[in-house]
């Protein structure tokens, strides 16, 4: 059975202190067992304190950006060989913020898909329409064609190895999630038109749902039949709501 992917994005918060009471925590509640794959994305800076904490147990580690060379004069960037040398099985890539206050185009995206692939991570492609595209009643004309961008430049076949991750943008950071029949709605989408493209290649693509997760809304969402995880940002860094997701999660897809 396909593992649930709960993925904890910290963005640019943490301290030395606060991370390791953060990883105490959820070291105590994750267990190997379960049929959840727990992942955190730290910045990068703190992923050796990560991987520190978390050796020997289930917890998986993620990063949050890497850079689409190999190595090289690129100031202040990370390749994903160095991304390996911590044992970093995940990626987030495309994500909103990037795409919006760092200027990251599709090419770079694939690019960067391309590279994690090669390097045997798992890149997590984050799509969602942005508010006023979801009141037109755009969504999912909006995700498929951000899908279809990124797959015209890295193939279906590398495709293949992405998990992916549906965050409207309007329910990102602000308390609005999308209900569980939203979200639903434009997963089907997401999977009903990959499997159109390749029915055998996507039989166990993984879609999580992104945007203001937390424990009072995540029991809905996870019942939902195309919603394979979550990645979870605000939430993620409160050890209590992380601890209730994820044991939540655990006991409705048992
Ligand atoms: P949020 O962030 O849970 O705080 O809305 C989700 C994300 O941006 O990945």
């Amino acid at each position: 059975m396909k593992k649930i992917l709960i993925i904890a994005n910290w963005k640019m918060n943490g301290s030395v202190v606060a991370n390791s009471k953060l990883l105490m925590a959820m070291l105590k509640f994750s267990n190997s067992l379960s049929h959840s794959e727990l992942v955190v994305c730290p910045p990068h800076i703190y992923m050796h304190q990560v991987k520190e904490y978390i050796v020997g147990s289930g917890i998986k580690l993620g990063a949050q950006n890497v850079n689409e060379n190999d190595d090289g004069a690129y100031t202040g960037e990370v390749s994903v060989q160095m991304l390996g040398d911590f044992y970093c099985r995940y990626c987030l890539v495309g994500h909103s913020e990037r795409r919006l206050l760092f200027n990251e185009s599709t090419t770079r995206i694939a690019d960067k898909i391309i590279r994690l692939v090669a390097g045997g991570l798992t890149p997590v492609l984050c799509i969602g329409e942005n508010l006023a595209q979801r009141e037109r009643g755009e969504a999912k004309r909006i995700v498929t064609e951000q899908l279809a961008a990124i797959i015209e430049i890295v193939g279906l076949t590398c495709f293949k190895s992405v998990v992916i991750a549906y965050e409207p943008i309007w329910a990102i950071g602000t308390g609005k999630t999308a209900s569980a029949e939203q979200a639903q709605d434009v997963h089907k989408v997401i999977r009903q038109y990959l499997c159109n493209l390749d029915k055998n290649i996507f039989k166990n693509l993984s879609i999580l749902y992104g945007g203001s997760v937390n424990e009072n809304n995540a029991g809905d969402l996870i019942k939902q039949s195309d919603i394979d995880g979550f990645l979870i940002g605000g939430a993620s860094l409160k050890a209590a709501s992380l601890e209730s997701i994820y044991l939540g999660v655990d006991s409705v897809k048992a």
